[in-house]
């Protein structure tokens, strides 16, 4: 899973396919590599475990007019300079996002035949098959190529003495951007913001031949088709951290903005969404990771405000489970990026079931925009932390909005939340609670109901930027197993936002402290802070409606994610082993 782009044109290919690889690098940053074809028709590659920045000193003397590089998050083959793209073979070199899943047997046979393979990745296979095919046309032998294989591909394909890219399609997707003198080709729009006037999307099967002065696309016959052409409107995320060391905590400052944009920008599509739930007796929420978080307090909108039945996935679960979905049913796919592979494809699968999908994004001009009935918009603003912060927000925001659109219900209480998630930001000290934390060889976050579904993102944030042990737990379920594992290097961190429900997780505290743990309380009931606070580390934050109360304890367990990462130590914006967005199953 990785993030590719291609360059043809008058400019130095080296620099521009390295400026895209910066742009591309939230899709993985375990190593990075480019392919040059210089003056005499040679082909030379420069390709490193780490990230993108590595390649910098390598290119200074790299000249050309056409390159491809690629930036990669390990599936096949550990992170290391061999395993990194390009891959080449015989004349041709090749850079790949996707997963072929039916490389093994693909590469026996090659071995068979005496070929050698130097990584362990497998797309290797592709430039062996491309090279194979081969005989002076890069297009033929790359369409050949791809015939004998099974999984998903974004591939581009160059070779010696050969003015031009080829480029093949099959559910990872390929934009190509129309230019003036030169072209380009990659993973995503973000990566081409500002360089051309028009792109186009690739469709399945399409394989496509880049030229300086032309873009020639074809079916999987080869038979030219034509792809609409639209303005590229793209911007790219700013880079500027203002003042802040970290993007992730530049972003947790943005939380009120993104709530009071998403707000506004939902005004826009409201008349459009409630059209499209006409009818909708059953809703669907998919997502992954944080955005699956979202969707869950989405299902406590929607059953709570207008008494429909929801049901929230996983979305690679989802779209394994021969789910049943009907033309009354809705599906609200979650995603930041828009590009999750198994959020789309399970919007896919809704839609080819005669669902209505309803896309809940951060991108605009994302796989999952441009195939969704109906948009609504999270106006976060580019996250650039691979960490969610304030794309989370923005969701809760989108799908309360939503929800009570649903409902035919109005409230001004989310007018008052992007204030209150200032004050918090401005006002909350958790440091205490983060060295606590830091200090320890667990995490425990519990709470009940809508509070659950924000100790799950506390506990999912910790250990993706501290690599901490932890675990969200229902406040209730802590005695049926997890208490074994309560001991003083373990912290207990319970989210008290509901007053009717209080009572019951003070309970979960008090058989923690009981019991030798050290806990620690976030919550916005009075009674609650006087009960604890002399007994553990209390943060009391400013009263709100319930529904809306994980706006602000999604800021604090976010900022305490954020605090025991940089008191241990670790990039918070670049956590090992991850990647913004997975574009593969
Ligand atoms: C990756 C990221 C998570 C993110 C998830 C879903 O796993 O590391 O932080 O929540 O993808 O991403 P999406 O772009 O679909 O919201």
């Amino acid at each position: 899973m990785c993030g590719i782009i291609g360059y043809i044109g008058g400019g130095n290919a080296a620099e521009n396919v390295l400026e895209g690889l910066r742009r591309l690098e939230y899709r993985g940053y375990d190593s990075a590599g480019l392919a040059v074809i210089g003056g005499n028709g040679k082909i030379s590659v420069v390709k490193r475990q780490g990230r993108v920045e590595k390649l910098a000193p390598l290119i200074t003397e790299m000249r050309g007019c056409v390159g491809i590089g690629h930036t990669r998050w390990a599936t096949h083959g550990r992170p290391c300079d061999a395993n990194a793209h390009p891959h080449s073979a015989g004349a041709v070199t090749v850079v790949h996002n996707g997963i072929i899943e039916n490389y093994a047997e693909l590469k026996a046979a090659f071995i068979e035949k005496g070929e050698t393979f130097f990584s362990e990745t497998d797309s290797e296979v592709l430039a062996k098959l491309v090279n194979k095919n081969f005989s002076g046309d890069i297009l033929t032998a790359l369409a050949a190529a791809v015939k004998v294989v099974k999984g998903s591909y974004a591939l581009m394909a160059i070779c010696e003495n050969t003015q031009a890219i080829a480029v093949a399609k099959s559910k990872s997707s390929v934009i190509l951007g129309f230019g003036d003198g030169e072209n380009f080709c990659a993973s995503d729009e973000p990566a081409l913001a500002g360089k051309c006037k028009n792109i186009c999307s690739l469709e399945d099967g399409d394989i496509a031949l880049i030229t300086r002065d032309k873009i020639e696309i074809f079916d999987s016959k080869l038979k030219p088709v034509k792809r609409k052409l639209r303005p590229n409107v793209a911007v790219s995320a700013s880079l500027d951290l203002c003042g802040c060391p970290h993007y992730m905590l530049k972003e947790l400052k943005e939380v009120p903005a993104s709530v009071k944009n998403t707000i506004s920008a939902f005004y826009d599509v409201e008349g459009e969404l409630k059209k499209a739930l006409d009818g909708v007796n059953r809703i669907i929420i998919v997502g992954c990771g944080t955005a699956y978080h979202a969707g869950l307090l989405g299902k406590r909108y929607f059953e709570s405000f207008a008494r429909v039945p929801v049901e929230v996935e996983t979305a690679g679960e989802f779209r394994y489970k021969d789910p049943v979905m009907t033309e009354k049913t809705a599906v609200f796919a979650i995603s930041q990026s828009g590009e999750t592979a198994d959020t789309v494809e399970a919007a896919r699968l809704a839609l080819s079931m005669g669902a209505k999908v309803v896309a809940v994004t951060n991108a605009p001009y994302s796989q999952l925009t441009r195939l969704a009935s109906v948009v609504v918009p999270v106006a976060a603003g580019p996250e650039i932390c691979v960490a969610a912060t304030k794309s989370y927000t923005g969701q809760i925001t989108a799908l309360y909005l939503a929800a009570l659109a649903f409902a035919g219900k109005k409230t001004a209480e989310l007018e008052k939340m992007p204030g209150l998630c200032q004050k918090v930001i401005e006002d909350i000290d958790i440091n205490t609670l983060a060295q606590m934390c830091a200090r320890s060889n667990g995490v425990y976050f519990l709470g009940k109901d809508l509070d659950y579904a924000v100790a799950l993102e506390g506990s999912l944030k910790l250990k993706e930027v501290s690599y901490i042990p932890s675990e969200g737990y229902p406040a209730g379920e802590l005695k049926h197993g997890t208490l074994a594992l309560i001991d003083g290097n373990t912290v207990s961190v319970a989210l008290m936002f509901d007053k009717a429900l209080a009572g019951k997780c003070e309970n979960a505290v008090e058989q923690v402290l009981s019991r030798g743990g050290r806990a620690a309380v976030i919550t916005n009931d009075t009674e609650v802070y006087n009960n604890f606070s002399k007994r553990c580390e209390v943060l009391l934050l400013p009263e709100c409606d319930k529904y809306l109360s994980p706006l602000i304890s999604a800021v604090v367990v976010q900022a305490i994610a954020y605090e025991t990462a940089v008191i241990l130590g670790r990039d918070p914006d670049k956590p090992r082993n991850l990647a913004k967005s997975v574009t593969v199953e």
